[in-house]
């Protein structure tokens, strides 16, 4: 095969792939009306409006005026509103005021996601084979970082519903998932010398690299994530009340915000209910809890006699395994219980610190802002969820989210100690 056709048919696929997601970003914001667009419940979500022009923002920032000399932006202002946090880039609107823009509208906003459509489907037919290598990353890039935004616009689209007394559906035709009952059951792990983090043999962030040896110690891991009905006896215990399960600052975090239960639950005539995306659902105890922050998490390991795993621990096991389970394209947008439970459904919280890995390298230039700089005081987390696209996830792929975070498709996995 020559290069040429070699990158003939890389351009194909990376057509096909801007694509797919592309379209899979508009997929799921069709079940959306206009006045959803709009909303930003709390200061951590972003109105779905927001997000669907920042992903756009990304391939204009980032790649179109690389490699397009006479690149014109749609609009020149929008850089302003829809940049995140590239403080290298320019300035921004500032995030807790991503809601006050109903100018643009959505409309607006659509014909500029085809503008960018436009310009990056003839860059990547037309770009000088000389600029492919760069450009080949940087639109990947650019389409794991919408995938990761679509994931957001689902925890962000649940949120915002949340708080609206109606408590409107996302889709109101989502299919309950199949809950089981199944016993917790446990593996043993040996430990020694093992090697976590990417090779780089495919596509992954800096921030799984690079690829080096830690120590485990002999550890046992649940086969499943903890349930509801176990949750329930953890709260029935007064788990909620005894300040010697929580950490000090999840102590003060639940005295604070007066926190008693996980997010979303509401008890009407004692009886648990649950906001789902599908609506308000009687909450059934065999499904994986969801919704809690780490204190929450460590709260109930520490209740348990047990405690949570090591991202290292996960990683380990993870790669044993093909990525399979219940995720964005199975379209239930709820976790599912199942015996063997590693990948999907819900992240997994970690008890391990979100930091550098040793020779750690942030991408080069602005990029470099994408994950490095978020590496303190946050909590790593495994696996994927319900709402993670498939082939966005794999084993060394590290989330992060602050201790106090619940608006996340989390949940738990126990470990312990072995001899
Ligand atoms: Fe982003």
């Amino acid at each position: 095969m020559t290069d040429n056709v070699l990158d003939v048919a890389s351009r194909s696929k990376l057509r096909d792939e801007y694509l797919k997601v592309r379209s899979e970003t508009e997929r799921i914001c069709s079940l959306l009306q206009p006045d959803d667009y709009q909303i930003q419940s709390i200061i951590e979500t972003s109105p779905p409006k927001w997000h669907i022009a920042h992903v756009s923002w990304f391939f204009e920032s980032f790649v179109l005026p690389k490699f397009c000399s006479n690149y014109k932006p749609f609009n020149a202002r929008f850089a302003y509103l829809f940049n995140s946090y590239y403080e290298t880039v320019s300035t921004m609107q500032p995030r807790p005021k991503r809601g006050m823009l109903s100018r643009p509208t959505v409309d607006e906003i659509y014909a500029y996601r085809h503008y960018v459509d436009e310009n990056m489907l003839e860059l990547i037919e037309t770009l000088d084979d000389s600029q492919y290598v760069d450009f080949h990353f940087r639109v990947t890039l650019g389409l794991n970082h919408e995938q990761q935004h679509q994931e957001l616009l689902l925890m962000d689209i649940k949120h915002n519903f949340s708080v609206n007394p109606l408590r409107p559906a996302y889709n109101d035709n989502l299919t309950e998932p199949l809950q089981s009952d199944s016993k917790i059951q446990w593996i043993e792990r040996e430990g020694g010398i093992v090697e976590i983090g990417s090779d780089g043999e495919s596509f992954c962030y800096d921030n799984e690299t690079p690829r080096h040896q830690v120590l485990l110690q002999n550890h046992k891991l649940a086969t499943r994530l903890v349930t509801n009905n176990e949750y329930l006896a953890f709260i029935n215990d007064g788990g909620y009340s005894r300040v010697d399960l929580w950490l000090a600052d999840g102590w003060y975090h639940i005295q604070k915000n007066q926190w008693r239960n996980p997010l979303y639950w509401e008890s009407h005539d004692d009886e648990w209910w649950v906001f789902t995306l599908g609506g308000l659902r009687k909450l059934n105890s065999n499904e994986p809890v969801s919704h809690i922050s780490l204190y929450e998490a460590d709260a109930y390991a520490r209740w348990a006699g047990k405690r949570l795993p090591s991202e290292m621990e996960l990683e380990n096991k993870l790669s044993e395994l093909p990525v399979e389970g219940n995720f964005l394209n199975h379209d239930l947008l709820q976790p599912q219980t199942s015996e063997q439970q590693w990948y999907g459904d819900l992240w997994q919280w970690t008890a391990t610190t979100y930091s550098p890995y040793p020779g750690f390298k942030p991408f080069a230039g602005s990029m470099g802002e994408y994950n490095g700089k978020f590496m303190c005081n946050q909590m790593t987390l495994r696996g994927g969820a319900c709402v993670t696209p498939q082939n966005h996830t794999r084993a060394t792929y590290r989330n992060f989210f602050y201790p106090h975070d619940r608006w996340q498709f989390a949940g738990l996995r126990l470990a312990e100690d072995a001899e």
